[in-house]
C-alpha cells in the first residue's frame, strides 16, 4: 500500500527535528559521528524524511521541499560547527585566548619537616659528615646492649619500647644506626643519621612516631670541644646568627661525660620570655663523648680513638624554629598548616 505523507505529517514532523538540532551537543568525535549517522546517513532522520517526500502531493511539494532543506542545511551546519569546537579545544586555535596570563599552577610546598631536615643535612654536610640510615626495626642488641644499657634500665621497659617480637623492636633513637656504622668502619669516622623512632609517648609535644637527626664523629683526638663548634655552626645557621650554645652536664648510658645541649633564646636574644620560659635558653638536643664501652663494643681501641655523638628530634627543631604548637601539626597534612612553610 502506497503511503501518501500530508502536509502537516510533514511540517510536525521537521519543526520537531529543527527544535532536535538546537539541542544537540557532542563531547567526542565519536559523538559527533554518532550524530552525523542519525542524521544524515542513509538509513538518518533526513534521509528518510527526504524519500518521504517524494510522496507528499504535487501541489503541497514547493512549501515542504523548502522546509526539509532548511532542515538538513541546519542539521550539517549544526554537526560541523560541533566539530569545530571539538578541534579547537584540541588544538586551541582561536577560540581560546592567547594572549591572557596562565592560569597559575599550584605547585605545592616542601612539608616543613623535610625543609628543616633538609637544613640540618646542608649545614652538616658542609662541615664534611656523609650519611648513613640504620633500620627502624632494630635488635636489642643495636639500640639497648651494646649502648650500655643495663640489663634493668628502665627505658627496655614496655612502657617505652614498642616490640615487634622477643628480640625485634622499633628503634627508640637513631643512636642505634651508629653501632652498624662503627662496627663495619674504621676511624675516621663522621656520619649523620635521620630517620624514624618509636616510643611510647603521646601529648602535644610527644608523637609515638618522631624523626631524630644522629651525628657521630669518631677520630683521634676528638673533644668536647669540637662537638660545640660544630653545634654552635648548626644553631647559628637553623635559629640565626648571634645565637649561641650552652652545654649542661647530663646522663646517657652510651655518651660519658653526657650533656643537654641548649641555645641561646632567638625570640628574645636571652632576656626572658614565654618562649624560653625566662630562662633565656632552650634546650634542642642530647650528646656527649661516646663512652669507651661502646666503642669497645664495636672493636674500635678506645685508648687510641675519641669521639662524640649527638642526637636531636626534627620535629622539636621545626616546631621552635616556625613556632608550631602542637606536634600533631606535623602529622595531620592539613594543606591549610603545610602551604604556609616556604624554603
Ligand atoms: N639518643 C638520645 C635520645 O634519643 C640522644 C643522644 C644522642 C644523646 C647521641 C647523646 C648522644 O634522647
Amino acid at each position: 500500500m502506497k503511503i501518501i505523507y500530508s502536509k502537516q505529517y510533514m511540517l510536525d514532523k521537521i519543526a520537531q527535528l529543527l527544535a532536535e538540532v538546537d539541542t544537540l551537543k557532542a563531547k567526542s568525535a565519536e559523538e559527533v559521528e554518532a550524530l552525523r549517522i542519525k542524521y544524515l546517513s542513509k538509513k538518518g532522520e533526513i534521509t528518510s524524511l527526504m524519500n518521504q517526500f517524494r510522496d507528499v502531493p504535487a501541489e503541497q511539494k514547493k512549501e515542504v521541499g523548502m522546509k526539509v532543506n532548511q532542515l538538513k542545511q541546519k542539521v550539517t551546519d549544526k554537526i560541523n560547527e560541533l566539530k569545530e569546537q571539538l578541534d579547537s579545544v584540541e588544538t586551541g586555535d582561536n577560540s581560546l585566548d592567547l594572549t591572557r596570563t596562565a592560569y597559575p599552577i599550584a605547585i605545592g610546598t616542601r612539608h616543613p619537616l623535610t625543609i628543616v631536615k633538609n637544613e640540618i643535612i646542608d649545614i652538616f654536610s658542609r662541615l664534611g659528615f656523609t650519611m648513613a640510615e640504620g633500620p627502624e626495626v632494630e635488635d636489642d642488641w643495636h639500640v639497648y646492649s651494646s649502648m650500655n644499657f643495663a640489663e634493668d634500665h628502665p627505658a627496655r621497659d614496655m612502657q617505652d619500647t614498642f616490640y615487634v617480637s622477643p628480640e625485634l623492636l622499633l628503634r627508640t633513637q637513631t643512636s642505634a644506626g651508629q653501632i652498624r656504622v662503627m662496627e663495619n668502619t674504621k676511624p675516621p669516622i663522621k656520619i649523620l643519621s635521620p630517620g624514624k623512632v618509636f616510643r611510647s609517648d603521646d601529648d602535644a609535644t610527644h608523637s609515638p612516631m618522631f624523626s631524630q637527626m644522629e651525628g657521630l664523629v669518631v677520630d683521634k683526638g676528638i673533644t668536647l670541644c669540637d662537638l660545640q663548634g660544630m653545634l654552635d655552626e648548626f644553631a647559628r645557621n637553623v635559629f640565626g646568627e648571634g645565637v649561641r650554645t650552652r652545654l649542661r652536664p647530663s646522663y646517657f648510658p652510651f655518651t660519658e661525660p653526657s650533656v643537654e645541649v641548649d641555645v641561646s633564646c632567638f625570640e628574645c636574644g636571652g632576656k626572658g620570655c614565654r618562649l624560653c620560659k625566662d630562662t633565656g635558653w632552650i634546650e634542642v638536643l642530647g650528646a656527649g663523648m661516646v663512652n669507651r664501652k661502646v666503642l669497645e663494643n664495636c672493636g674500635i681501641d678506645p685508648d687510641v680513638y675519641t669521639g662524640f655523638a649527638f642526637g636531636m628530634g626534627i620535629e622539636r627543631i621545626a616546631m621552635l624554629k616556625y613556632g608550631i604548637p602542637n606536634i600533631k601539626m606535623l602529622f595531620e597534612s592539613d594543606v591549610r598548616v603545610l602551604s604556609q612553610f616556604h624554603e
